[in-house]
């Protein structure tokens, strides 16, 4: 084996470290979050996720247009219902005039096979007691709430959806909506699983965002932060039901479980840059504590070199825009 004695000599100069850089970010790499509601003329910041707006469908679109404009072309959908639409199941989120739907359907006319659009299919925003499932007797029960979440990503492939993406975590749902997707002819609807989705303190700002925090809180279902081997199964076991992609989220914390997951997965791999790991940097920014570009730039390639090929993230827009990628 050749030992470089001065492994400086490629570190010389700019030119030279660009030449040899193992890794990028690229706009191509970004999945862009948004948060829908209902009505019109809305576009309003999340207090607990400065930058980033709850917008009805109309400034949607236009958010939508100037993000492309940057070159970001993946978008993640997320429905904020009122208060007075949750219910126990979540029935709201089948509703075919709902934000999401609505948004889908706005999107594919405007800009069609330019962007792609993904939705996030769970229950948590819409029932009222914030479980991503149906709740029995204080237990979250799987199979009733998998039926539900498959008749919710039928909704979204009805209006237009090319990628749906349970984030729920529970058993079975990845095939259950595959199935369901191509009983209704929907064979080319994609489906992008969160496979290692971890019980995680870093939502924190999100559930704020969506009104979601449940009551107790969701480690039945999602994954105990002590585990990686399990991370493994999920993402085998998502596979063989019919995921087109997988994802690891939250991703600064769980870089371990991106390598592990990108050994095993011959698909792409996604992660998901999270609501807490994104106000993290935005507040240690404002208070002076930190270069935000260097440090949305040094996560950004963390993420990658670890193994996702996408990253959903909040820090898109900025990135691009600022030249910070
Ligand atoms: C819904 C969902 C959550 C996130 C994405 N989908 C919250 C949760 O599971 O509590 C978190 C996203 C973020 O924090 O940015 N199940
Ligand atoms: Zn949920």
């Amino acid at each position: 084996m050749n030992l470089h004695e001065r492994p400086r000599r490629m570190r010389a100069t700019p030119v030279l470290r660009e030449m040899i850089a193992e890794t990028n970010v690229e706009a191509r790499h970004l999945v862009t979050p948004h948060f829908v509601v209902g009505g019109s003329g809305v576009e309003h910041e999340i207090g607990s996720m400065p930058g980033v707006n709850h917008v009805s469908v109309d400034k949607l679109v236009e958010e939508v247009g100037r993000d492309l404009e940057l070159g970001l072309k993946s978008h993640l959908l997320f429905g904020v219902p009122e208060n007075d639409e949750k219910d126990a199941r979540g029935n709201a989120a089948l509703e075919e005039k709902g934000a999401v739907p609505e948004a889908l359907r706005q999107l594919k006319k405007q800009f069609g096979d330019d962007i792609i659009t993904i939705t996030d299919v769970c229950l948590c925003a819409y029932t009222d007691h914030g479980h991503c499932g149906f709740l029995e007797n204080g237990t979250v029960i799987n199979d009733p709430s998998v039926e539900q979440l498959a008749r919710m990503a039928l909704v979204h492939a009805e209006a237009g959806c090319d990628i749906v993406s349970p984030s729920d975590m529970m058993d079975g749902r990845v095939g259950a909506i595959r199935t369901k997707l191509d009983e209704n002819g929907f064979t080319n609807t994609s489906i992008l699983a969160y496979s290692a989705k971890y019980a995680s303190a870093y939502y924190g700002p999100f559930r704020d965002a969506c009104d979601s925090a449940p009551q107790g809180d969701r480690k039945s279902y999602q994954m105990d932060p002590r585990n990686s081997r399990e991370a493994v199964l999920e993402t085998i076991l998502d596979i063989a039901e019919g995921a087109d992609m997988v994802m690891v989220k939250p991703a600064l914390a769980y870089l371990d479980i991106i390598v592990k997951v990108r050994e095993q997965a011959l698909c792409p791999v996604v992660c998901y840059n999270v609501s807490g790991e994104y106000s993290l940097v935005k507040n240690a920014a404002a208070a002076g504590l930190v270069d935000e570009a260097a440090i949305v730039r040094e996560n950004l390639l963390a993420m990658r070199r670890a193994g996702s090929d996408l990253i959903i993230t909040y820090h898109g827009r900025d990135a691009l825009q600022k030249g910070w990628i």
